[in-house]
């Protein structure tokens, strides 16, 4: 079992913090998003006040092992500032000799964030010598980056048994209580909520939930899949053909765990593709339209099994959410999440940048930072960078 941060003597030690400050930036290369930077501060302030020489590094995009500016953190540098009301040291690297003096100059309770990790092809090469040269001069390892838990990189796995002591930061914690906290003994009934665009991208994850839930609702594009799986018409919406056998699969699992499996009833259709197409709702999927929302009957079916919950997890939109006409059902949902009595457990991208767009995110019981993470702790896949810790 991984230490806690709490376990370890950190004063006066340089102690390095992987934190995933993978964030967006907008056209003016400011941080447009800082969630993920809140959420790593009790980590960072608790390490502060403890006296530590306080060592941040994290990935942000993929530049792909090149020193593409357009990826640099100095954005999340100048914002981690802000929000901690005291300097940040900014290193344009993340290993070398202008690191090293950084660090030799950096005193207790100082923090030094360094550039971007991927910057570096060895990094997600998990490869030796990158890690043992992240690891030079660190007296004790935390990793708070749950957001990149499941890459197995050089600062997520590989430089962790090159430290002396190493930790899971609080918010690593938090995430692995919220989500583990789901599959060991969820209370009843646990309804989860999935939609996206890809049956093959959640069939992990519905597999998983077939065994632990009571009933699953089903939206986004995948849920043309399973009904075209079904043999029921779906028009022109879009369906991943090669994996029909899959989503054959999942409906034949939720049927023989008795699990209440449900897909939309009803669906706001479009003939185009497009933000302003003409839409209308309807039951039955006509050739040439393409369901692009649950419509509101399904809404409803969906907002009443929630509200009847004692658990619940949503990962994915119900549909377009991004345009305002496809995106009432995403909305209803959030809104249902956010009402319900129940224990409330969001992951993954698309769904958290729902609630937070609708302002509710402060009303469900944990709001995961993780993407690929959140689903693959669910799908009951070892964590690398937990992994390392242990
Ligand atoms: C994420 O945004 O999910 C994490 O930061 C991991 O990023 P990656 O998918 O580029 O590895």
């Amino acid at each position: 079992m991984a230490k806690n941060i709490q376990e370890v003597d950190l004063k006066g030690r340089l102690t390095f913090i992987r934190v995933d400050f993978n964030v967006p930036l907008n056209a003016d290369k400011k941080v447009d998003d800082d969630t993920r930077i809140r959420a790593a501060l009790p980590t960072i302030q608790y390490a502060i006040a403890q006296g530590a020489r306080v060592v941040l590094a994290s990935h942000l995009g993929r530049p792909k092992g090149q020193r593409d500016m357009a990826f640099s953190l100095q954005p999340a540098a100048a914002r981690l500032a802000e929000l901690l009301s005291a300097a940040v040291v900014f290193a344009d690297d993340c290993v070398g000799d202008g690191v090293k003096k950084n660090m030799r100059d950096l005193r207790e309770g100082e923090v030094l964030l360094l550039e971007n990790l991927r910057f570096h092809p060895g990094e997600e090469k998990n490869d030796e010598s990158f890690a043992r040269a992240l690891a030079d001069g660190v007296e004790v390892y935390v990793n708070d980056a749950f957001g990149a838990a499941h890459r197995a990189h050089a600062s997520t796995a590989g430089m962790v048994r090159f430290a002396r002591d190493r930790a899971a930061g609080f918010l690593m914690g938090k995430e692995l209580e919220h989500l583990g906290g789901i599959l060991k003994e969820p209370k009843q009934p646990f309804v989860a909520i999935v939609g996206g665009a890809k049956v093959s991208d959640k069939v992990g994850v519905l597999h998983a939930l077939v065994e632990r839930t009571q009933s699953i609702l089903v939206g986004g594009a995948m849920a043309y899949t399973l009904l075209q799986a079904k043999g029921v018409a779906v028009g022109a919406s879009r369906v991943e053909r090669d994996a029909l056998d899959i989503a054959e699969r999942v409906l034949k699992a939720a049927e023989a765990r008795r699990v209440d499996l449900k897909l939309p009833s009803d669906h706001v259709v479009a003939k185009t593709f497009d933000a302003q197409a003409e839409s209308r709702t309807v039951s039955t999927l006509q050739p040439g339209w393409m369901g692009l929302d649950i419509g509101p009957e399904t809404q409803k079916v969906y907002a009443k099994a929630i509200s009847e919950a004692a658990t619940v997890f949503w990962n994915g939109p119900m549909g377009v959410f991004e345009w305002s006409k496809f995106a009432s059902g995403t909305n209803e949902i959030a809104q249902a999440v956010a009402d319900t009595l129940a224990v409330t457990v969001v992951g993954g991208g698309d769904s958290v940048s729902a609630l937070t767009k609708t302002g509710l995110a402060d009303r469900v019981t944990h709001v995961s930072t993780g993407g690929g993470a959140s689903l693959e702790l669910i799908e009951g896949k070892p964590l690398p960078g937990v992994v390392a810790l242990d």
